[in-house]
């Protein structure tokens, strides 16, 4: 099999530590890969003028998929933009798919295992904002197309026929917001018709969110609008051991874009203490879309591995720092060999 062309984004703050373990953890395992690195965040920013260079988009252009660190936003920069929402933007990726898995682990709750799918470039985030009555009314729009909650729809369908899922739960507030989730109740009951096989539930986003407390070992796959998603997802990854675990990956036609849901933690960078495995789950969510979910399922196994052994970092209770992290899962990796 040819290479894989893998691009890195490592960014700024713990973004080039996490994406540094990432790329040893991954080229432990028996796939080839060819790498190239972009700058992006307030370093390129600095260092080219721009923090989303054209040359870092024609880098993810290039690639089969990215892996993104995190970044640094600047207090109010005139002429600054977020480069992660730029990239969203610029390639169309339009599902964002969050995994809460429980860990073995005391900080996480058992018999968790879902995917978040939350659609990530309508809803309250289209951008369209106003300002009236000389700054005393505010006013965001909602908008909601059928093409966008058709797409998003049919990418959770599909990923819990992929998982083996036998249920989607549709979230939303069609009770209140008659139109925008409406549309989007409407158009994803209809698609489910296509997909007999599974079974389709509504549930309104504050019941999902009370339920994914009281019982959440009951989801499989939920999906969303993008308000809805950014906040049950945050919400759910606190069951299963929060920011230093959590995974995401931005689907859209062309490109893949692999994240880890935190941030660049600029306290955290040169001290050791940067939890590296949010970067390795989400390195395996990367396998998994390139077809080599074999790889992905190893090192996933690994990482649990070396969770349920408590060699850790101290967000998670143990000692270990960034790089022996890494050195336990390369270890657990060649045992498996
Ligand atoms: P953050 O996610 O960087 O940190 C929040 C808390 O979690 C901190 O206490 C941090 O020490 C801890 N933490 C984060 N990642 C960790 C890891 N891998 N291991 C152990 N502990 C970890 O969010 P914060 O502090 O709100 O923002 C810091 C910077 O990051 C800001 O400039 C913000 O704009 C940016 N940011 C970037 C994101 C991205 O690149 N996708 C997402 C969120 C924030
Ligand atoms: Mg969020």
């Amino acid at each position: 099999m040819s290479a894989r062309r893998i691009c890195l984004l490592p960014g700024d703050g713990i973004g080039p530590e996490v994406i540094g373990a990432a790329r040893r953890a991954l080229e432990a395992l028996p796939v080839q890969f060819e790498w190239s690195e972009g700058e992006i965040g307030f370093g390129a920013y600095q260092r080219c003028g721009s923090p989303l260079p054209e040359a870092t988009l024609e880098k993810v252009r290039a690639a089969e998929a990215t892996l993104f660190g995190a970044v640094t936003t600047p207090p109010d920069l005139p002429g600054y933009f977020s480069p992660i929402l730029r990239l969203r933007k610029t390639f169309d990726l339009y599902a964002n798919l969050r995994p809460i898995r429980s860990i073995p682990n005391p900080v996480s709750r058992q018999g968790i295992d879902m995917v978040i799918v939350r659609e990530n470039t309508e809803g309250l985030y289209s951008g369209v904002e106003r300002v009236e009555e000389d700054g005393a009314r505010a006013v965001t729009e909602r908008v909601i197309t059928r093409r966008g909650s058709q797409r998003i729809a049919r990418a959770a369908f599909e990923l819990a026929r992929k998982r083996g899922a036998s249920k989607v739960a549709v979230v939303h507030k069609a009770n209140v917001l008659r139109q925008t989730c409406g549309l989007f109740r409407r158009t994803a009951l209809e698609l489910a018709a296509e997909y007999p096989d599974l079974e389709v539930q509504e549930l309104l986003v504050d019941t999902c969110a009370m339920e994914l407390i009281r019982a959440p070992e009951q989801f499989q796959v939920i999906v969303t609008t993008n308000l809805f998603g950014d906040i049950l997802s945050d919400e759910a990854s606190m069951l299963v051991g929060g920011l230093g675990l959590a995974a995401s990956g931005n689907l859209g036609e062309g490109a893949a874009v692999f994240e880890p849901v935190h941030g660049s933690a600029p306290k955290l960078v040169g001290t050791g203490q940067a939890n590296p495995l949010a970067t390795l789950l989400s390195a395996a969510m990367m396998l998994e879309h390139l077809g080599e979910g074999g790889q992905a399922a190893r090192l996933r196994a690994a990482v649990e591995q070396v969770i349920a052994a408590g060699q850790v970092t101290p967000d998670l209770g143990g000692t270990l720092r960034t790089e022996q992290v890494v050195d336990e899962v390369l270890l657990v990796l060649e045992e498996m060999a």
